[in-house]
């Protein structure tokens, strides 16, 4: 699939105050830093459209960007991060927990995962959560570009034995480089597949 429009529709804090269309959309989620604004970017080749920082915390709301005029990609704030304090973790939590739940419009939720580290419990405990609420998701492993061949393979490995504690039939993933835009084809042909 090519991307020829993208456009930023709306922020908000709150899942009922999003687009009231049937206009289906796929959403990035994940722990805060984990790379998903630059991700958006890098999928619609603008890098200003998802603010990104290196400083945790940056995505505070719920963000619709409009693509080819047909569907959404949202960018949702991060979850878990130690960093940010706890008054804001509960709040972001529970936004992301509301319009994961509750926001019919979403059809996939993509959960970012850094290629760099072990398999996180945050980070299961929540695909489990996914799971027990028929939430349809896959796994996206960023910042590939930062590893090596070898050392990226295993880390994947290591993480499929992670997951294998949670799941019969491990989630399907995908590996992706905001940098070098690997996996990029991948993950447009998915979503065109689902849409
Ligand atoms: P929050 O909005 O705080 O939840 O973070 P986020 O998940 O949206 O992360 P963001 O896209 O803002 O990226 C966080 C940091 O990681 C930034 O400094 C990015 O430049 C960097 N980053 C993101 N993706 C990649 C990647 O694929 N490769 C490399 N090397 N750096 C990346
Ligand atoms: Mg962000």
């Amino acid at each position: 699939m090519l991307i020829k429009t993208a456009e930023f529709l709306m922020s908000n804090q709150d899942y009922t105050k999003c687009p009231q269309d049937n206009i289906p959309e796929i959403a990035f989620i994940g722990r805060s830093n984990v790379g998903k604004s630059s991700l958006i970017n890098m999928l619609t080749n603008n890098f200003n459209l998802a603010k990104t920082s290196s400083t945790p915390g940056k995505t505070q709301l719920i963000n619709h960007f409009l693509i080819n005029k047909s569907w959404y990609l949202v960018d949702l704030p991060g979850f878990g991060y130690a960093k940010v304090s706890k008054t804001l973790r509960e709040k972001f939590k529970k936004i992301i927990d509301d319009y994961v739940l509750k926001r019919p419009n979403l059809i996939c939720l993509f959960v970012l995962v850094d290629s760099r580290i072990p398999a996180q419990k945050i980070d299961l405990e929540y695909m489990y959560w996914l799971g027990l609420n028929s939430v349809p998701f896959k796994i996206i492993f960023t910042k590939a570009d930062k590893l090596g061949v070898n050392v990226l393979k295993r880390n994947i490995k290591e993480y499929e034995v992670k997951l294998a504690e949670y799941w019969e039939t491990l989630p399907d993933f995908i590996i992706t480089s905001s940098i070098n835009r690997q996996g990029k084809e991948e993950l447009l042909n998915y979503i065109e597949s689902i849409l």
